[in-house]
């Protein structure tokens, strides 16, 4: 039995393999500057954040159709049924495919169309978060918000992502009001690259109920014991962390940390075909590399069913099932 965790921090253009990439060109007949595979996979050493995301923006202009979309979400769940995920909060950059002259309807009703493809299939229940943009203008957020509201698209929340140093969440504050006062969940990356201020500032500006990353909070001690008081959900990625070098080494990773001061950690795979691997990658790569018992992988597991926007019915069968897996690993609770 895998481990059933729910997948909380993931972004679907970030599920795109270089062979996706690449073939998907061909087929829509986008020019991308790399010639073949090879060079392609040459592009994936990053020095920081912002040198993964000019790839990883360069790399979605593949997709163009609701076919596309459609695609590219069924095989991440396929890929990730097999990871152990049983439960996705999908995030997209809605900016990213309108300003290509993409509809926002072809993208989300792709998407969608994915996500019920999956869930029949491998019974992987979802959500579906649009990701803002945080070096676009709050304007260009705020507009696109508006028209999903407007025309009723399918979104269960809003997030902010992109360049983090220099754009602080307090810029986008009305944007976060307009999705709270619409229903919407609200999530923001904080604290990947950025202080621990930017993160003050989600919780107490954007009012989020998690935060995307957040690992710079234990440079602030009150704010860790603020978190830990509130069970604030971070999303943690332990394999994008190394990879965009805001951790030297897996073995350097504060997840460990985090989880003995009592944070609410879980993880997530984030960029999954840019960072070298699935959610189970990461299990792999912090249980090996940080040593984390039987009963801290259960731990991860239920922070990340508890920080979900699932029903209580849906988060207790769930946790039912972590249960269900430390028994069968021969451990008490
Ligand atoms: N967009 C895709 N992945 C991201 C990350 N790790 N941080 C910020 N924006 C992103
Ligand atoms: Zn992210």
């Amino acid at each position: 039995m895998k481990l059933p965790v729910a997948e909380l921090h993931i972004h679907l253009e970030g599920t795109l393999e270089p062979e996706a990439i690449l073939r998907l060109a061909e087929q829509n007949d986008i020019k991308l500057p790399w010639p073949s595979l090879e060079h392609l996979r040459e592009q994936y050493e990053f020095s920081n954040l912002q040198s993964f995301l000019d790839l990883f923006y360069t790399n979605l202009a593949v997709l163009r159709t609701r076919a596309d979309f459609h695609e590219i979400t069924l095989a991440y769940l396929r890929r990730s049924d097999a990871a152990g995920v049983r439960h996705v909060e999908l995030f997209f950059d809605p900016q990213a495919h309108q300003e290509r002259g993409i509809e926002l309807g072809e993208v989300i009703g792709g998407i969608r169309a994915g996500l019920k493809e999956g869930e029949e299939r491998f019974g992987i229940t979802h959500k579906l978060i649009a990701c803002f943009w945080r070096h676009a203008p709050a304007e260009s957020a705020m507009e696109i918000l508006r028209t999903l509201v407007a025309e009723g698209h399918d979104v269960d929340g809003i997030g902010l992502d992109s360049s983090e140093l220099g754009y602080p969440p307090i810029l986008f504050q009305d944007v976060f009001a307009y999705a709270r006062a619409n229903g919407m969940h609200v999530v923001a990356h904080a604290g990947e690259e950025g202080p621990p201020e930017y993160i003050i500032q989600a919780l107490d500006l954007l009012k989020v109920k998690r935060i995307d990353h957040g690992i710079r909070c234990l440079e602030d001690d009150a704010l860790v014991q603020r978190l830990v008081k509130e069970r604030m959900p971070l999303t943690v990625c332990p394999l994008s962390n190394v990879r965009l070098r805001t951790v030297n080494t897996m073995a350097d990773h504060p997840l460990k940390t985090m989880l003995d001061r009592g944070l609410n950690v879980s993880i997530h795979s984030d960029d999954p075909a840019y960072f070298g691997g699935y959610l189970d990658a990461n299990f792999e790569a912090v249980k090996r590399e940080l040593g984390l018992s039987t009963s801290e992988q259960a731990t991860l597991a239920k922070n990340s069913i508890e920080s979900s926007f699932l029903d209580e019915a849906g988060k207790s069968s769930l946790t039912a099932q972590v249960d269900e897996w430390l028994a069968a690993e021969g451990q008490d609770r």
